[in-house]
């Protein structure tokens, strides 16, 4: 997976890492930065779509569809489809541009609009990816987790460097029998959850 990213996929993933490496110097304000995973959550991330069950893959909190990217290249290898969700229009436009750029049409279906009315119509949701505004992360999980299947995998960025504003809802995971969980301290520290 790894070793054959193709060259359109390669190429957009280094322009997103430096586009997003120039917004956290030169003074961009918050909601225009892209905000993205560093590469080595992509390949966490990557690793475990890979070795989730069959199902629907979700993502909440496209950006310019950097982490889309890594869930993408799973995508291509088993045949599947991620579904990502993107509230602002700059953004979606953006990754609308990355998935054109990198071939990833009928791999990639982003939706733009708050994820948290779409969830409920996935029933089988077998992979989920959650990076968006830290004030929905408490609803996304309450949404996600009942229609999980069994084995199925949530993954929630932020949970170390935003851990103070997010710790009920990590508390609650830790502590949730429907999962078994653990936060694992790659990138910016991943709660990882495995529906039981
Ligand atoms: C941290 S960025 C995502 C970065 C992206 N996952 C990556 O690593 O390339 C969070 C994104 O979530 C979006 N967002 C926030 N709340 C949302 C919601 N309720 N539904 C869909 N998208 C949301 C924001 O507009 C922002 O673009």
């Amino acid at each position: 997976m790894f070793h054959d990213i193709p060259e359109s996929i390669k190429k957009r993933m280094q322009y997103l890492e430096e586009l997003d490496t120039q917004d956290r110097i030169d003074g961009t304000h918050r909601m225009e930065r892209l905000r993205q995973i560093p590469p080595e959550t992509g390949k966490f991330l990557s690793i475990l779509a890979a070795s989730a069950p069959k199902g629907d893959f979700l993502e909440i909190g496209t950006s310019a569809g950097y982490s889309t990217l890594w869930i993408a290249l799973v995508c291509q290898l088993i045949g599947n489809k991620v579904i990502t969700f993107e509230i602002l229009k700059e953004k979606a436009e953006l990754a609308r541009e990355t998935f054109e750029l990198t071939n990833l049409k009928d791999v990639v279906e982003l939706i733009e609009g708050d994820a948290r009315d779409y969830i409920p119509n996935y029933k089988n949701i077998s992979f989920c990816f959650l990076d968006a505004e830290k004030e929905v992360y408490d609803d996304c999980y309450d949404l996600i987790i009942p229609n999980m299947i069994e084995g199925g995998i949530l993954v929630a960025d932020n949970a170390i460097n935003h851990y103070k504003t997010l710790k009920p809802m990590l508390d609650k995971a830790l502590a949730d029998e429907r999962v078994d969980a653990l936060i694992v301290p790659i990138g910016k520290g991943e709660l990882v959850c495995r529906r039981i």
